[in-house]
């Protein structure tokens, strides 16, 4: 069976719990939005962590400190959210060049290889994060694994058609996929009109990067939540505060 995903706190001292998940996401946010400069031309990512980056953000716009700041959003919830706080975005679709993309992840692996995805914006996400000078990840500790897939499920975005051959394609490579549902328990649709299967992987994924091509080259499988040698850095929230970890030159 697959293991949980969350965490609910973080010990610290005599294994009491010191921040709640909620502080510690905060703490991400908040040094993300400090590593901002003006006139960035900033990828905005989507998922809780990012929501707290947001708030930070506009903190600073409201305050004047980044003028010329433009976001650019990778989901439509993300676009709303900023779009409330009064941060300044791109014209709609339009990525261009961002300077960087301050993005979460469900787990990340020691070469800041990760897995994304279980807000459903992976797709987005990576169209932005490709077309970016840098990504910064920010999560708190729960989120860092030896191996990708040990403890979220990999989410894959895949056009309707043909969705129960995907899942089946998928269960051969080795996943229990599951096709996400919506709360009315009908297939949960991306801002892409596409579905997503959520694939767990007993002991995690053994081949990231050949899971990766596998899943590019099958017809139909539009993206998968794998971002292989995007992050070059990463903000980590735990019971000592904010560490930054860097991808190694050669990862
Ligand atoms: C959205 O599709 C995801 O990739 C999120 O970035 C990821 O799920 C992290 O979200 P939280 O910050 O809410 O944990």
């Amino acid at each position: 069976m697959p293991k949980a995903v969350r965490h609910d706190s973080q010990p610290g001292p005599g294994n009491l719990p010191r921040y709640s998940v909620d502080e510690l996401k905060e703490m991400a946010g908040m040094e993300a939005a400090r590593r901002v400069e003006p006139g960035m031309r900033l990828g905005l990512g989507t998922g809780s962590t990012v929501a707290c980056f947001l708030r930070c953000l506009a903190e600073r716009i409201g305050r004047e400190e980044l003028p010329g700041v433009l976001g650019v959003p990778t989901s439509v919830r993300t676009e709303e959210q900023a779009a409330e706080l009064g941060i300044p975005l791109a014209p709609g679709g339009e990525v261009g060049r961002p300077d960087l993309v301050v993005d979460g992840a469900d787990e990340v692996a020691p070469d800041l290889g990760l897995v994304k995805g279980l807000g459903g914006a992976l797709l987005r996400e990576k169209v932005v994060a490709q077309a970016a000078d840098r990504m910064l990840v920010i999560v708190d500790e729960a989120k860092l694994v030896r191996r990708l897939g040990e403890r979220a499920p990999l989410p894959v975005e895949a056009v309707p058609f043909g969705a129960a051959d995907q899942v089946r394609w998928l269960e051969d490579l080795g996943a229990r996929p599951v096709l996400r549902k919506d709360a009315d328990g009908r297939p949960l649709l991306t801002d892409n009109g596409h579905v997503v299967v959520d694939c767990w992987f007993e002991d995690g994924i053994e081949d990231a990067a050949g899971l990766d091509r596998r899943i590019a080259g099958r017809a139909g499988l539009v993206e998968s939540g794998l971002f292989l040698g995007l992050a070059g850095e990463a903000l980590v929230a735990g019971g000592d505060g904010v560490r930054l970890l860097r991808r190694e030159a050669s990862s």
